[in-house]
């Protein structure tokens, strides 16, 4: 199933979570149109993990409705394997296993999860890698690789599963510098082929230049929404350009 263009493929209403006492989203509304790329900032701790891992119910939030496909992923009758290939997620952590090679790592789950014969599923998890610009380095294992060559297979992990959205949380974080770019330029290429994106980062510049849309999160609330030029932009609430600068200058 294909969303049309600008129709909202996935629609946050009025999402909560609480741990204990402590509220870290405090009623979230958000829809994300089908070939977006979303950026979500906000200083730590304002729930932007958070949000993301309720989009696929590695956290349970505890009010509102999350729509996607057609159906409130929230229901106690959701298939989550199912609706967890569809949202994919990539970690700032790869958590990749270090004795399978770069194929088989993004095989893994076609073989295991969707129980595709493994000749089928090394043939996608190739062109996984091809994506990533990962095609001439499929046997080599993760100790092999660079921080940002590890991160790329995580994508190509993701993107196997053929899902409609990828959720990114801070996909460059663990990266040294040099690296960061590398993976910056898979997530603009597959912006290019129209592959609905929700990252979470502190790439300011990328956001700048490559976001539709910029989200920002403090107390767990949405604060601001807009094009990277009103969020960046000197009509900026005082608050988004005093946390923009700060970044900047870390
Ligand atoms: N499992 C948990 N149990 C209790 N509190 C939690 C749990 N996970 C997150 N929190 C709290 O929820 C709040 C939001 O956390 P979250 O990780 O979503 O923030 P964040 O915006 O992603 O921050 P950062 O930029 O540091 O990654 C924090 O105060 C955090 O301590
Ligand atoms: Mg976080």
């Amino acid at each position: 199933m294909s969303a049309s263009p600008g129709a909202p493929l996935l629609e946050i209403r009025a999402l909560r979570k609480t741990f204990g006492t402590t509220e870290v989203l405090a009623g979230i509304d958000l829809s994300v149109a089908a070939r977006e790329l979303g950026f979500i900032i906000g200083p730590s701790g304002s729930g932007k993990s958070t949000l993301l891992r309720c989009c696929n119910r590695l956290e349970e939030p505890s009010a509102g409705e999350i729509w996607f496909e057609g159906a409130n992923i929230l229901a106690p009758a959701t298939d989550l394997n199912a609706m967890r290939r569809r949202i994919g997620m990539v970690f700032q952590s790869f958590n990749l296993y270090p004795h399978l090679n770069a194929r088989d790592n993004v095989a893994l789950a076609l073989v295991h999860v969707l129980r595709q014969p493994r000749q089928e599923a090394e043939a996608r998890a190739t062109e996984a890698l091809r994506k990533v610009g990962l095609a001439d380095r499929a046997d080599a294992r993760p100790g092999e690789l660079s921080g940002g060559q590890q991160q790329r297979v995580a994508i190509a992990r993701a993107l196997a599963l053929e899902p409609a959205i990828v959720l990114f949380d801070e996909p460059t974080s663990a990266l040294d510098p040099e690296l960061v770019g590398s993976v910056l330029a898979v997530l603009r290429e597959l912006r290019s082929t129209g592959m609905t994106m929700m990252v979470v980062s502190h790439e300011m510049g990328f956001a700048r230049g490559a976001a539709d849309r910029v989200v920002f999160m403090e107390s767990g609330r949405i604060i601001e929404q807009g094009p990277p030029a009103h969020i960046f932009g000197p009509d900026a609430p005082a608050r988004i350009r005093e946390f923009v600068a700060s970044v900047e200058h870390r």
